[in-house]
């Protein structure tokens, strides 16, 4: 295979396929599934392809000082309020390569295992069954985004890193605008990238005058405990400190709340799915991995070839860029049956939806459970939940969700 034409990329940009971009998704697949749209631009659409990509070790981040496709912007004086000592931005452990981002993983992961996630149940069913007493409250229409898939994850993480109650209406803004801020600098409409850059610096600063407040005054949190690390030795520096916290409010707003949101969407329209649910609620599990896969809250990742390689037989020189498209990969015949019909009762599958290899997603047990606890409780409160109006969907790229799910409950 060699390298092909332009998939069409401005297709992932245009209005009209952010409602259903699955069908574009299949003719690249079958077309061109390791394009090359611009120069130092691959485009990977197969499922095995992509995890390949995932796992292999020539396939990384690119250092912040070399000729970056995807982020061209140098640090402008705003972002010095995130900068090491050479002057680069510090980058979360998501864009770290090892041994940085094993240092940093390991750091937070123990407060994300499954058996420590287990015992947030009690509090996660207390914040959903707050919130759907708040929905049930309501005439008319009402907004699911609004009213449960965004504050549940939003309550849960505050909560975990220790987020005063009477600051998270504050988070909303910077989340949105940083969660924006992840797609590639060619993706973002003017003027995105200076609004990023001055909320990556309001951001840090509010995590650090926390910071102070938490070393003063330690708490259970889990912020409380990355400054622990920070005092009490080399191994975590203040500006890693911060990239973490940021990596992880960002990470804990902006993705469980297209879980809920896609998933509620995905079983709306697909009313046997959602009769199946509701008459065995024990399959919650396996519906939960449906929507992931079905509908992937990230649709796209990144990566640079840190060495020559090649992708599916086509050749990638060093200092490519590689735009792996999960939402395709976890619809791909080849690794799926029927991979266009939503399945609760689907025997479980290799989806990508969570990543693969060093990076795989930290909160996925977390996320798991939020989504297990929303659909259950949600499903259960309002058994003739349906669809009011069209939803509308955010203009994100990788991070695809609604900005509006407009149900009726009765
Ligand atoms: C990484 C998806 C929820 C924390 C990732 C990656 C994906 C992903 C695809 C890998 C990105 C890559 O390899 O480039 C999701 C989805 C979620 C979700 C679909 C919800 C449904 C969460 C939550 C948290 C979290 C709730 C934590 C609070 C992280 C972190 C990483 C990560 C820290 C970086 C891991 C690393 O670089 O080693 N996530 N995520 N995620 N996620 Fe999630």
């Amino acid at each position: 295979m060699t390298e092909t034409a332009a998939p069409g990329l401005q297709a992932l940009f245009d209005p009209a396929h952010r409602a259903d971009p699955y069908p574009t998704y299949r003719r690249w697949r079958e077309d061109t599934p390791v394009a090359g749209p611009m120069p130092g631009l691959f485009v990977v659409t197969r499922h095995a392809d992509c995890a390949a990509v995932l796992r292999d070790s020539r396939f990384g981040h690119a250092e912040p000082d070399e000729p970056n496709l995807l982020r061209p912007a140098p640090p402008t004086d705003a972002e010095t309020a995130l900068v090491d000592e050479n002057g680069n931005p510090v980058r979360s452990f998501l864009g770290l390569n090892p041994p940085d981002h094993t240092r940093l993983r390991k750091l937070v992961s123990k407060a994300f295992t499954r058996p420590m996630v287990a015992r947030l149940a009690p509090r996660i069913e207390q914040l959903t069954t707050d919130l759907l007493d708040g929905m049930a409250k309501r005439t008319g229409q009402v907004d699911l985004i609004e009213s449960l898939a965004y504050p549940l994850p939003v309550a849960v993480i505050s909560e975990l890193l220790g987020i005063p109650n009477a600051d998270r209406d504050q988070f909303v803004a910077w989340s949105h605008s940083l969660a924006r801020g992840l797609d590639p600098d060619f993706a973002l409409p003017p003027g995105t990238r200076e609004n990023l850059v001055r909320t990556r610096g309001e951001f840090a600063e509010y995590i650090r005058g926390l910071a102070a407040i938490r070393r003063a005054d330690p708490g259970e949190d889990l912020l409380s405990a990355l400054v622990q690390v920070h005092d009490s030795g080399d191994v975590l520096t203040e500006n890693e400190l911060l990239a973490t916290c940021i990596l992880l409010l960002i990470a804990g707003h902006e993705t469980t709340v297209n879980l809920i949101g896609n998933g509620t969407l995905a079983l709306l329209r697909a009313p046997g799915q959602l009769a199946a649910l509701r008459d065995e609620p024990e399959l919650v599990d396996h519906a939960v991995e449906e929507f992931l896969r079905y509908d992937s809250p990230v649709q796209l990742t990144m990566r640079a070839a840190l060495e020559d390689a090649e992708i599916g037989g086509v050749e990638i020189a060093r200092g490519s860029a590689a735009l792996l498209v999960i939402g395709s990969a976890n619809r791909d015949p080849d690794a799926v049956a029927d991979p266009d019909a939503l399945d609760v009762r689907r025997e479980p599958t290799r989806h990508l939806a969570f990543g693969q290899g060093i990076h795989f997603c930290l909160g996925a047990p977390l996320a798991r459970l939020e989504a297990r606890i929303a659909f259950q409780a949600l499903l259960a409160r309002f058994p003739a939940l349906r669809l009011a109006a069209e939803p509308a969907w955010k203009d994100n790229l990788i991070l695809r969700g609604l900005a509006t799910l407009p149900v009726h409950l009765t």
